[in-house]
């Protein structure tokens, strides 16, 4: 057990979950929260967040930004950077999950579709990584690292069959932007990853499942099962842990073999 501890263990580490109020951001707070670390969380609405990290903390540490974080905002990102920086003088894992979709026929795509995809999941993504890294940098060191992990999407390597045309493009920006993230971050002991998720069932995707039908979305999945809280979780720790301090870079599709298999 002592040895699983030293490479996965996360316990007195310091998180800070963004859009962890529901859905696959509630999943890894909760998930760093039973193992052990400080985890702060985030989103536009902070009653939202204070709800989840009351039903958290029976299990550890899950505190609330009472701001409201509208990471599309730079008044959003300054409120979320300035409360962090009051905090905590070190932050050791940063999950950037908070993201927004918008579909619409390709003749009635509305550009404020478009921007609000872009601003939250590419723009809002950057401008708050470079005003936590000193946070960041404060907590990292050659050996242990300092970890950004990024919540991408399949659709950011895969075309999806729906009319997602900014969501699609905003990840896979994402992911290109993690990458070049990681090579620029690497000299400062921060390293910058990506989870790329399959369907999973929170209010972002539930709407579509219900609509198209489950067995029928599970048609391309060759696991057969949708994305799972213990998926999301068990994959951000083992980025944020010991065992993942060589790897920078990389985008982790956990999607049941969706994206890779197609
Ligand atoms: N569900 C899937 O199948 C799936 C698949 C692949 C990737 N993903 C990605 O996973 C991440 C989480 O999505 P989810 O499925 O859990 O969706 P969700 O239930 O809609 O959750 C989105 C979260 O982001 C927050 N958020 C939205 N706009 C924000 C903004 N402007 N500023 C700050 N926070 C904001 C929301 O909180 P507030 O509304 O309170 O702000 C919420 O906590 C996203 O990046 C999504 O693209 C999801």
């Amino acid at each position: 057990m002592a040895y699983l501890d030293t490479i996965f263990g996360v316990a007195g580490k310091t998180v800070l979950v963004t859009g962890g109020g529901r859905g696959i951001g509630a999943s890894i707070a909760e998930g760093f929260v039973k193992a052990g670390a400080k985890v702060y969380i985030c989103s536009r609405n902070p009653e939202t967040c204070a709800e989840t990290a009351a039903g958290l903390s029976g299990d550890g540490t899950c505190i609330a930004l009472p701001v409201r974080g509208d990471i599309s905002d730079a008044g959003g990102r300054a409120a979320i950077v300035a409360e962090m920086s009051a905090r905590e003088e070190r932050l050791d894992i940063l999950v950037n999950n908070a993201g927004a979709l918008w579909a619409a026929p390709l003749a009635e795509y509305p550009e404020s579709g478009w921007d609000k995809v872009f601003d939250l999941n590419v723009k809002g993504l950057f401008f708050l990584i470079r005003d936590l890294v000193p946070l960041l940098e404060a907590a990292g060191t050659k050996d242990d690292p300092a970890r950004v992990v990024n919540i991408g999407s399949i659709d950011g390597f895969h075309i999806p069959k729906h009319e997602t045309y900014a969501y699609s493009s905003s990840k896979a920006a994402s992911h290109q932007l993690s990458i070049h993230l990681a090579d620029q971050l690497a000299p400062r002991n921060i390293t910058v990853n990506v989870i790329a998720p399959g369907m999973f069932p929170s209010k972002m995707m539930q709407g579509t499942i219900d609509r198209v039908g489950e067995e029928k979305m599970l048609e391309k999945v060759p696991l057969k099962r949708l994305t799972g809280p213990d998926d999301m979780a068990g994959t951000a720790i083992f980025l944020a842990s010991r065992a993942a301090s060589y790897i920078t870079g990389a985008v982790i599709p956990v999607d049941g073999g969706t994206a890779t298999t197609l």
